[in-house]
């Protein structure tokens, strides 16, 4: 057993998506999550900087004495996650979209992911594994991310922006949209708002699901009795961060920040 926080980390508030899961499965596991909402989007960036990003970001949270990272970005995971796993003793869980749950009950599938993650290796191997005999349509997801981190999930401005981006798949037929980044998590009201009876992927669950079983193969869950809690660390404007955090159910305060 072993009390240390598992650090978390995104470039906004998208991986608060998953540390409400693991917060709901593990109440009892301390969380260190590091928004870098300086470097906020990193969808359109190149491989290179989100991967520089990464490393710094891992090196922080190791500081910070974790035991484990989750890598809560589908865009970083695709930048990233491969070479932080061979570079680093700790365990990494990352994330990559769900096309393997969406192809097992639908035959027309949207991706709504950023380009970085829709053009990175990790989700080549998966559309190669799991696409076969499937209709997958990638849809960039604009400035989706954007409104979310402007703290607008849940408003008229998210709805309309989603039917903008989902519309065109939706009426040519496809009828489940895989979330390929974890910002559109918040979204997924709206999304069925939008469009009723469109089944919706999200991983955030299974990925925190995914984070705890490896903690308890390597003997690293925390004790019963451990404090749980969530320590946030910000690159960028902590005030913005708070509303946009407490606009997806998220209370408290981010009580560091960083560069
Ligand atoms: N949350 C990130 C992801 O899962 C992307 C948001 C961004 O573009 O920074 O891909």
């Amino acid at each position: 057993m072993d009390p240390h926080p598992i650090g978390v980390f995104d470039s906004g508030i998208g991986g608060l998506s998953v540390v409400r899961a693991l917060q709901s499965l593990a109440p009892h596991e301390r969380i260190v999550y590091f928004a870098d909402t300086d470097w906020f989007p990193y969808g359109g960036r190149p491989e290179a900087e989100i991967r520089k990003r990464s490393f710094a970001i891992a090196r922080r949270l190791m500081d910070a004495g974790c035991k484990l990272i989750v890598v809560a970005c589908n865009t970083a995971s695709a930048a990233a996650l491969k070479d932080l796993r061979e570079a680093s003793p700790l365990p990494f869980v990352g994330m990559v979209p769900g096309l393997k749950s969406a192809a097992s009950s639908s035959r027309h599938v949207v991706v709504l992911a950023t380009p970085g993650t829709l053009r990175g290796e990790l989700y080549a191997e998966v559309e190669h594994r799991f696409a076969n005999g499937v209709r997958v349509v990638d849809v960039s997801g604009a400035n989706l991310a954007a409104i979310v981190e402007s703290g607008l999930a849940g408003t008229a401005t998210a709805r309309t922006a989603v039917r903008a981006v989902l519309g065109p798949a939706i009426e040519a037929g496809a009828d489940t949209v895989v979330l390929g980044c974890t910002h559109y998590a918040f979204l997924a009201a709206d999304i069925a708002t939008e469009f009723p009876g469109l089944a919706i992927i999200d991983t955030s669950e299974a990925v925190a699901r995914h984070a705890l079983r490896v903690l308890a193969d390597a003997g690293l869950e925390a004790p019963p009795n451990n404090e749980g809690g969530l320590d946030l660390i910000v690159s960028g404007d902590r005030e913005q961060f708070r509303t946009a955090m407490h606009s997806v159910g998220f209370a408290g305060e981010p009580a560091e920040a960083a560069s």
